[in-house]
């Protein structure tokens, strides 16, 4: 664990962790490993339960996060109606207590009320302060203010401004998620008010993820100028990286596509079927070598210079927070 002494805030506090930091849930990238370590290194991190096929799947990696974990994890749900699994996922957190719930999308309000139930926290991803105050309504114990330097599926709204929006409609603790790759700007966002960070990229290019040489080669030669927004692979704007296969096919869905994700009668299953389809060509990408190389990740990949193991990332952090601190001198 870093020497960096304890950065104590409210998160640190609900969750009893050295730092304000959560290795964040990432489809198809964040694994028991990775969590595992991140607890190790007096952090915490959360996956999506999307991330398991099965529920036997999910149930076998919750067992192994309680017993080899040390320190608190958590999990991310889906909780929209595009969720069908969503039901079964929140049964297995609930039986096996999981920390904490990270929600994505839809009304979290049976969520958060089964998991205070049950001793469980939960935060909720927001990108503007109409969203913010709904949710805030329903009493989470946070939310987290995904900004418009997020990987995946970005705000639009800078870190400041949205916490300050945020702090205008809810008095919860706010984490922030988007656009930390070093510790001057963890810095910086627990000076603008938030109470920890939600990092994700630059977790992708780790010994311990799962995903593909190539993927994780990615992260380090491409940087922020080469991230992108498609709507291809879900209909909602995503960060992927722009590789010459990008370039290629494009960011934008087809006028058919288009059409039908709008069309009053087609739209349900037109936005299945482009989450399908995007889903899958995010898979390939992610763990073969393909020429297909559809990769998400936000603009903090910048900072990726190496593979590293999770542990040395936070340690390489802490110690940047501990220079821009004063702490450390050189
Ligand atoms: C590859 C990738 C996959 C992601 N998948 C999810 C996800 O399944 N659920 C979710 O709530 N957020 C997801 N996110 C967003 C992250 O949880 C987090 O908000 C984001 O990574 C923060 O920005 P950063 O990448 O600059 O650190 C994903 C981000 C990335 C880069």
């Amino acid at each position: 664990m870093s020497t960096i002494p304890e950065i104590k805030t409210t998160l640190t506090k609900l969750l009893g962790i050295r730092y304000p930091i959560i290795l964040a849930p990432m489809f198809l990238v964040s694994n028991v490993h990775m969590i595992i370590e991140a607890t190790k290194a007096g952090i915490t991190g959360a996956i999506p339960a999307l991330n398991y096929r099965t529920d036997r799947e999910f149930r076998k990696a919750l067992e192994e996060l309680k017993e080899k974990s040390n320190g608190p994890f958590g999990i991310n749900l889906i909780a929209n109606k595009s969720n069908i699994k969503l039901k079964e996922q929140l049964r297995s957190c609930l039986d096996y207590k999981v920390d904490y719930l990270i929600t994505s999308l839809g009304n979290p309000s049976q969520i958060i009320q089964k998991c205070h139930k049950n001793g469980i926290l939960v935060f909720c991803d927001v990108v503007d302060e109409v969203y913010g105050k709904k949710v805030s309504d329903l009493k989470p114990d946070g939310l987290i203010a995904v900004n418009n330097e997020a990987g995946g599926h970005a705000g639009k709204l800078s870190s400041k401004e949205l916490i300050n929006r945020l702090q205008s409609v809810s008095d919860l603790p706010i984490i922030s998620a988007g656009g930390v790759g070093n510790g001057k700007q963890l810095l910086e966002k627990l000076d603008e008010g938030a109470c920890g960070i939600s990092m994700g990229s630059p977790f992708i290019a780790t010994e311990e993820s799962p995903v593909s040489q190539d993927y994780k080669e990615a992260c380090i030669h491409y940087s922020a100028k080469d991230i992108v927004m498609t709507t291809k692979l879900s209909g909602s704007p995503c960060t992927i990286i722009n590789t010459p296969y990008v370039q290629k096919t494009g960011t934008r869905q087809s006028m058919i596509e288009a059409f039908l994700n709008k069309h009053r009668r087609f739209k349900k299953l037109a936005k299945m079927l482009t989450f399908y389809k995007g889903m899958k060509s995010l898979k390939k990408a992610a763990f073969s070598s393909t020429y297909q190389s559809v990769w998400c990740a936000g603009p903090s990949i910048e900072y990726v210079k190496e593979i590293l193991p999770v542990k040395k990332v936070v340690e390489n952090l802490l110690r940047e927070y501990g220079k821009a601190i004063g702490l450390i001198v050189n």
